[in-house]
């Protein structure tokens, strides 16, 4: 075991390299950093040095993800899977993400300091989209990797109206359906898969715990709204005349909110508005919205979605308003894998801290990997339970007690 002064020493390291990857931004004041962006090109070549820095050869595949590979101690021995996401939201914080990618690094580094391998090769993954930020649909990084990328999402449009396919190219890709639909590893190729993310809420801190271990995955469903109106004009128009796309949003908004709060663990959020054609003094013609829902329970998650479509259209019926109704995305609950798990809980315990289980309201890329291997996910504390947001934090002693146990956690596998 490493002393307390160069577990600190390797923490301090990954915070360091959490904050040089916050500069890498598409936006000059804040953190926002697309898939397939320049600024993620970026954040994938920095990683890569640091990647071969811990004795690892480097690839990225055909949509973007960045692989760094650390060979077994002999020929032929399956691969174990750790990493996450270097993608964010728009004005995101600086862990989400980029903090499973260096602790797992953190960790293969420090086995290529020792020169020592393991029975089996360690790959760490960085994923080029989690968020799903540039074309509203999540874990396309993932399910390229294992091979259940849908390649109708290729003609998918950006807001500035670059498709995923040209998208994809521009990054250094390529956007061959047969090679993004073709799995990178063979299910008995692969051991399993680890992910390091903060918790992105606020029960860790409430339980003055480090780290806790996670249960089960939150399924989610996006969608898109378009209400379509009449434009017209503001002064002239009178209210009982109007067909207001806005107000309709208006009123489906706050449906929404009211059907949430009415189901236990339900959460509904519209996040993204936009308004056509956008100006003080016209009556707003179109409005599209982004519906996100999401719950552990499958089928409750399903039938509020019905729900809320019929809320919708019976708003879009009183107001004479047109409504579009789109799904986007669509991905089902899933529970870690119980090997996995209580390794984890067992490497906690053996590193001297208390066992927490608790399960993930937040999407992670271990919900597709789920589809190939088995998953496991370490939450860190993080300040306040705050993410997606700037103020995101975490401490560098959090984040060595999770390099500490996520190291056990790989001795145990061997
Ligand atoms: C990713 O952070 C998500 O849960 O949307
Ligand atoms: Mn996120
Ligand atoms: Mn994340």
């Amino acid at each position: 075991m490493k002393s307390t002064t160069q577990l600190g020493a390797i923490a301090h390291t990954v915070m360091e390299r959490c904050e040089m990857l916050s500069h890498y931004s598409e936006e000059p004041d804040r953190l926002t950093r697309r898939f397939a962006s320049p600024a993620l090109s970026q954040a994938n070549a920095v990683v890569a040095t640091w990647m071969q820095a811990a004795g690892m050869t480097v690839e990225h595949d055909a949509i973007g993800n960045l692989i760094g590979r650390y060979e077994a101690d002999k020929m032929g021995a399956q691969t174990f899977l750790l990493g996450s996401h270097l993608d964010t939201v728009r004005d995101a914080g600086k862990y989400d993400g980029p903090l499973g990618v260096l602790t797992a690094l953190a960790c293969v580094g420090r086995l290529h300091q020792q020169q020592q391998r393991l029975p089996f090769a360690l790959e760490v993954l960085a994923f080029a989209d989690e968020e799903g930020l540039r074309y509203h649909n999540a874990y396309l990084g993932s399910k390229a990797m294992t091979g259940v990328f849908d390649p109708r999402l290729l003609s998918l449009i950006d807001a500035d109206g670059i498709s995923m396919n040209e998208a994809i190219r521009a990054f250094g890709g390529t956007p061959d359906p047969q090679r993004l639909q073709t799995p990178r590893w063979r299910r008995d190729e692969i051991l399993g898969y680890c992910e390091v993310h903060i918790e992105q809420g606020p029960i860790l801190e409430s339980r003055n715990l480090p780290v806790g271990v996670v249960t089960a995955i939150s399924g989610q469903k996006r969608f898109t709204v378009d209400i379509v109106g009449q434009a017209g004009h503001a002064g002239t128009v009178p209210m009982t005349l109007r067909h207001d796309a806005l107000c309709a949003a208006a009123a489906f908004i706050l449906a929404a909110e009211t059907l949430a709060k009415s189901i236990p663990g339900l959460v509904a959020t519209i996040g993204q508005l936009s308004v056509q054609p956008g100006a003080s003094n016209v009556i707003p013609g179109q409005v599209s919205l982004s519906l996100d829902v999401r719950h552990q329970d499958d089928a409750l998650r399903e039938q509020a979605c019905q729900q809320l479509y019929e809320r919708a259209r019976q708003i879009s019926e009183e107001r004479k308003v047109h409504l579009h109704w789109q799904l986007l995305q669509d991905d089902p609950s899933i529970a870690c894998t119980t090997r996995l798990f209580q390794l984890l809980e067992r490497a906690i315990q053996e590193e001297g801290y208390p066992i927490y289980a608790l399960p993930s309201g937040a999407g992670h890329d271990a919900v597709v990997l789920s589809k190939l291997t088995d998953v496991a996910m370490l939450f860190v504390r993080c300040r306040g339970g705050i993410s997606h947001h700037p103020a995101e934090a975490v401490k560098v002693e959090d984040v060595a007690v999770a390099i500490q146990v996520l190291e056990r956690f790989l001795l145990q596998l061997s």
